[in-house]
């Protein structure tokens, strides 16, 4: 999961999509990260974590850090919360042949929309319930698209 900051959405996407592959008995490895360095080393934005507290989902042990090339390299799918994420990030690839991993992670909720999760850090609380729901339809929907029901112990 990959945001600007590494400090709001992010974080609950990696919240969301480790709670939920979990409920599902999914073994999948889930890490977030941003593209900008600035709040390396920082725990997430005390309105991320209230509002994933409030859905009984502790963020408060991710620390922020900046997505690598080793990620890309890494990682099975690369899942940008908006358009500017998904286009540093295919920058970072350059010609490698990552491109294809780098997924927007709304075009699982609303394919080929190009839609992006909205940057909540500049405005209230309500920003962060509706990036929350946001993220989670979308995980709900990216486990759908790669784990169907009858994959996992759901099915
Ligand atoms: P995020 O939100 O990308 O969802 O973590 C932001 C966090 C910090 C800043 C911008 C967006 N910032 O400008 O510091």
């Amino acid at each position: 999961m990959v945001c600007l900051g590494n400090i709001c959405r992010s974080p609950l996407g990696e919240g969301i999509l480790k709670k939920k592959i979990d409920e599902v008995g999914l073994d999948w490895q889930v890490d977030s990260a941003g593209t900008g360095a600035w709040h390396i080393g920082n725990p997430p934005d005390e309105r991320s974590v209230d509002t994933a507290r409030k859905n009984n989902i502790d963020i408060s042990d991710i620390r922020a850090r900046k997505c690598t090339r080793r990620d890309l390299i890494e990682y099975d799918l690369i899942l940008a919360m908006d358009q500017e994420n998904y286009d540093q990030l295919v920058q970072m690839v350059g010609h490698g042949n990552e491109i294809d991993k780098i997924k927007l992670l709304l075009d699982y909720l609303k394919p080929g929309e190009r839609l992006s999760v909205p940057d909540p850090y500049w405005g209230g609380i309500e920003g962060f319930n509706r990036v929350f729901k946001l993220i989670e339809e979308a995980c709900s929907a990216l486990i759908d698209a790669h784990a169907p029901a009858e994959d996992n112990q759901r099915g």
